[in-house]
């Protein structure tokens, strides 16, 4: 084997970072460009079944075995009404967010269906901007009451005898943000989100509540330490899981390095909603919900709401070609960070599922499953479910990227090591950020021998922009090899611009 960069991580058997959530790997549907209709359900269409879902989504999004799907919105769900979407008639109305039509074809009774029928556990986001604290327990009472209960009976009515036992619900969406319909003051928050909180317990006291917390920080910082502070003085007892979001490259049009650059983004967002909930000091209890995510923007001119939407314009997250190994590489990243910190973070739910910038893109003749289907693949078949803490000595590079300002220093690679212990499988998962150059890798676990052979599957491509795309779906797609190891350690070399996950088992070293 000629010389390349070598990494070498040291992983400690006896340092657990911890369990991993069984919400951990969570995705997102938002009433927003063609994630609904045209994405999971498009009656009429000869790929959808009676029901109106898509059978090739219903597969593919099955096969990613999402612990958690959260909906309605996004920016949806502050104006979304639930009761317009259930019962027989319903009627559309105007979606102020995206200043579109709604049809209100598929609502709650729908998703439960779309959740049950994808084995996902549903995440209600309930709206925070127009609505009140008394609509959102009504759609508890909906969602979980047995009888006695106006709404209860509605479902009833509706076809859906048994409750739909809806545990996970979300109060607002980026309430704090100027773009967002009923957008309100720090001061306002944390008693709207406790008096919403307590309303929906006194339906059903088993909800799981998240509340929406703001931590771009990206913007302005004694608005994020305002935000945060006063949400949680006012209302951290009534709240489980402190809702944060993050896209990772908002340039629309940025190449590979410019991309990959941005590794960084979720470590920032984490670290600083750690250090909020170590204010309440070191009996708390409140968990993190990464709920909105993505390796990149998307494109919606006039969300600020001063221009009109030219609705053709949102075709332009469709764009294949826009999502390559770079996402998947930011992807990988991404899920490692959280994993690294999975003491904290809870919950991560990838925005959207279907189509804009999603994993899973559909046309009239089926489905295109992007770079990032097979990380979010990989990562929940192949992951071990605790994290353990490694030491990793890992080379930079340098390179000056066509599409970067300047010459950009990344780290080689990034990685998160896993373990089965009563099995005593490892997984570790490795990307390689350089673009063109191998790494060779390095890795052994101190008092414990490795025994061989293990696996390694790659996700990689031709080069770092390969893409997947109708008529070519599989540009960019895994391939598992076997990986020697020699007692105490494993040497295998990496691919450039790829993301690995190396598998082997240990046993006690004699
Ligand atoms: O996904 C589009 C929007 O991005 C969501 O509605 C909002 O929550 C985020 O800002």
């Amino acid at each position: 084997m000629s010389q390349a960069a070598q990494m070498q991580l040291s992983i400690d058997w006896d340092r657990s970072a911890g369990v991993r959530d069984p919400l951990f790997f969570g995705y997102f549907l938002e009433h927003f460009h063609r994630q609904v209709y045209g994405g999971v359900y498009d009656p009429g269409s000869p790929l959808a079944g009676d029901n109106g879902f898509r059978g090739d989504v219903l597969d593919a999004v099955r096969r990613l075995r999402p612990a958690v799907i959260r909906w309605p919105g996004g920016c949806f769900a502050s104006g979304y009404h639930w009761r317009h979407g259930v019962g027989p008639d319903r009627v559309p109305s105007y979606d102020k967010a995206w200043r579109v039509e709604e049809p209100n074809t598929f609502g709650t009774d729908e998703f439960i269906e779309f959740c049950r029928l994808t084995g996902a556990e549903p995440y209600l986001c309930a709206n925070a901007g127009t609505g009140t604290a008394e609509e959102m327990s009504d759609w508890v009472e909906y969602c979980n009451l047995n009888g006695r209960s106006r709404f209860a009976r509605l479902r009833q009515e509706n076809g859906h005898a048994r409750p739909h036992q809806v545990r996970l619900w979300g109060i607002g969406n980026e309430n704090y943000g100027w773009w967002e319909i009923g957008a309100r003051d720090s001061s306002e928050w944390g008693r709207f989100v406790r008096e919403a909180a307590k309303m929906m317990r006194r339906v059903d006291d088993r909800v799981v509540l998240s509340a929406a917390a703001f931590i771009d920080l990206d913007r302005d910082l004694d608005l994020l330490v305002d935000w945060g502070l006063s949400l949680l003085r006012t209302a951290a007892p009534q709240i489980d899981l402190l809702a944060i979001h993050g896209y990772a490259v908002l340039t629309e049009g940025a190449g590979y390095l410019e991309s990959v650059g941005r590794i960084g983004f979720a470590e920032t967002r984490i670290r600083r909603a750690e250090r909020l909930l170590e204010l309440l000091g070191p009996d708390q209890r409140i968990r993190i919900a990464f709920d909105e995510w993505n390796p990149r923007g998307w494109h919606f001119p006039g969300f600020d709401g001063r221009q009109r939407p030219d609705i053709s314009e949102w075709d332009r997250n469709d764009d294949n070609s826009a999502y390559t190994m770079a996402d998947a590489i930011l992807h990988a990243s991404f899920l490692n960070t959280c994993l690294r910190h999975c003491a904290s973070v809870a919950m991560t739910c990838l925005s959207p599922v279907v189509n804009t910038r999603g994993p899973i893109f559909t046309h009239g003749g089926g489905i295109v499953l992007r770079p990032t289907y097979h990380v979010c693949d990989l990562y929940t078949s192949l992951l071990a479910p605790e994290v353990l803490d490694a030491h990793a000595r890992i080379p930079v590079f340098t390179a000056a990227g066509q599409d970067a300002a300047g010459p950009v220093t990344l780290p080689r690679a990034d990685t998160v090591a896993t373990v089965d212990r009563a099995s005593g499988r490892l997984a570790v998962a490795v990307c390689n950020l350089h673009p063109d150059q191998p790494l060779d890798c390095v890795i052994w676990v101190p008092g414990r021998a490795l025994a061989g052979p293990g696996q390694v599957t790659t996700l990689t491509g031709a080069t770092p922009s390969s893409f997947n795309d109708v008529g070519h779906p599989d540009d960019v797609r895994p391939t598992a090899a076997p990986v020697p190891a020699d007692g105490d350690t494993c040497r295998i070399r990496l691919g450039p611009h790829s993301v690995s996950i190396v598998e082997l088992h240990t046993s006690p070293a004699n």
